[in-house]
């Protein structure tokens, strides 16, 4: 593991908005040129850490620094080192990809003609140089989230924070936006990339930090956070829906934890060994319960925030 200093780090930070304590004191941190996954529900504060590193907003108590630069102090210079891809669109509607990407460029104190030039490459690079001189408002969801993501580009940040940068997008586009993180990452960038997707956090991040109520309760990589949901996990689906509940009383019986059922008609628990799973087996068979999934696998990020919170990340999406 590399020894470099982190590309970012916060450290206590604390916020509050009048009764609500959005953040308890959260430590985040990236090696450069990695991708730091922060999962956590809605409400558990993801936004509110990352526009204090944006330098947007200010914490009540902590730290963070960019490059090395205090958020506060220098936060001049740091809004110079990161890009940043809000929850919510921040491009004009009324204006095409290049004005957009131009204005930008020319915020940034780029001469127009260099702006121009910023702008044609990145749309060219992030497949919109077709639609390059249509109005915003005419993009579909997908194109707006990669006009988004080239707006954060333009000042070639090295650190750029995505908050929840595929929200709503259906699994091709979002495929679209991951290889488009990938090929930032590869040129060296340092990504903060919040979500609510476990797949999307497994499939991007080299840490994740999992925070729920303005806290940190879990970090590692990815398979180091499957790890602590227990080796394995027993999956179940019976052939006869109304036989779910019975289902999940042996799992329970045998992994002596209770079973979950994190979508429609299967249930799951984590067990720590095979002989589990011929157990559950014999269960089933004797109380004439017939079956049409059975597995032994690895957690899903998801039974991993269960087990960590006791509740789930989002709704299983409908397969
Ligand atoms: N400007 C604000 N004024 C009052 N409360 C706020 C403000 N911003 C955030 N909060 C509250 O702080 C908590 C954390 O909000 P935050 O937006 O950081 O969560 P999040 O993890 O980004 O959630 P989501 O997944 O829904 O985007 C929430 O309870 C939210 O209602
Ligand atoms: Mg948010």
């Amino acid at each position: 593991m590399s020894t470099s200093a982190p590309a970012f780090e916060a450290e206590g930070l604390t916020k509050r908005f009048g009764e609500t304590v959005a953040l308890k004191g959260i430590d985040l941190a990236a090696r450069p040129g990695t991708v730091l996954g922060v999962l956590g529900p809605n409400g558990a504060g993801k936004t509110t850490a990352v526009r204090i590193l944006a330098t947007l907003l200010r914490a009540d108590g902590g730290r963070a620094t960019v490059g090395g630069l205090d958020v506060v102090r220098h936060a001049e210079r740091v809004r110079r080192m990161i890009g940043l891809t809000g929850q919510y669109a921040s491009v004009d509607e009324d204006l095409t990809g290049t004005e957009n990407l131009v204005l930008i460029g020319e915020l940034l104190d780029l001469r127009r003609k260099d702006a121009k030039a910023r702008a044609d490459a990145l749309l060219a690079e992030f497949g919109l140089a077709e639609a390059a001189g249509r109005r915003v408002k005419t993009y579909s969801g997908g194109m707006r989230r990669r006009l988004d993501l080239a707006a954060s580009m333009v000042g070639r940040p090295s650190v750029i924070y995505l908050d929840e940068p595929t929200t709503g997008l259906d699994p091709a586009k979002r495929d679209d936006v991951w290889n488009m993180v990938r090929a930032q990452v590869a040129d060296g960038v340092t990504v903060l990339l919040t979500t609510q997707y476990l797949e999307e956090a497994d499939a991007l991040a080299d840490e994740i930090s999992v925070i729920d109520h303005g806290k940190v309760i879990a970090h590692g990589t990815p398979a180091e956070l499957k790890s602590v949901a227990g080796g394995q996990t027993i999956l179940v689906r019976p052939t006869d829906p109304a036989r779910l509940e019975e289902t999940g009383a042996i799992l329970s019986a045998v992994a002596g934890r209770r079973a979950e059922s994190p979508g429609r008609g299967v249930i799951t628990v984590p067990v720590d060994g095979d002989a589990a799973f011929t157990e559950v087996v014999g269960r089933l068979a004797a109380a004439g319960i017939g079956v049409t999934e059975l597995s032994l696998r690895l957690p899903s990020l998801d039974e991993v925030f269960f087990t960590l919170t006791g509740s789930h990340t989002t709704e299983e999406e409908a397969a």
